[in-house]
């Protein structure tokens, strides 16, 4: 193989991956990457009022935005992330937040106090919400960006951060 080739053959496989890495999510049931930004993540931490010693989930944490602002007030924080270049991301990005490889739809969410999602209204965000309610306390608060979730109770909203409980 010449050089040429395997430049060529180089950058077939980078697109190859980037549209597989965009898909993935959606086959699992989940939604494409589309980053929070900073202070949003900020504004929605605020708004849902975590603290200290609460724990945090952020299902589906991308590069990590919401984990960095998340560790910045509180000391248990966890990310899970099916693509694994965002995950590795995440990892490096948000080094006081544990960050988990996997389908968030498998995950553990029994002992969180607050969950971020950041996913698609409709289909998933109704897959997430039944998920919610079957496996946390009541107590526990949701931050859904941009999308509403429907069957759970609107607490606050305000620049697309919407807060709600079980
Ligand atoms: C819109 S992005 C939001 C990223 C991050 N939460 C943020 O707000 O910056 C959605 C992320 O969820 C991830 N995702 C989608 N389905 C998932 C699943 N079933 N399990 C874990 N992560 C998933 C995608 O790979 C993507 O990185």
């Amino acid at each position: 193989m010449d050089v040429t080739t395997s430049i060529i053959a180089l950058v077939v496989l980078a697109v190859a991956y980037i549209i597989a890495s965009l898909s993935y999510p959606m086959l699992a049931g989940g939604a494409a990457y589309s980053p929070t930004p900073r202070e949003i993540a900020a504004e929605a931490l605020t708004l849902a009022d975590l603290k200290k010693d609460e724990v945090f989930y952020d299902l589906g944490c991308g590069t990590g935005e919401a984990l960095i602002e998340a560790s910045k007030v509180c000391d248990h924080v966890t990310g899970v992330e099916i693509e694994p270049i965002r995950w590795f991301i995440a990892k490096l990005r948000a080094r006081k937040a544990q960050v988990i490889l996997g389908n968030l739809f498998k995950q553990d969410i029994s002992d969180a106090d607050v969950i971020f999602i950041f996913q698609y209204e409709g289909r998933i965000n109704n897959r997430i919400a039944m998920k919610i309610k079957a496996e946390t306390r009541s107590e526990t608060r949701i931050i859904s960006y941009w999308h509403r979730m429907e069957n759970m109770k609107l607490v606050k909203s305000q620049n697309k951060i919407f807060i709600y409980k079980t």
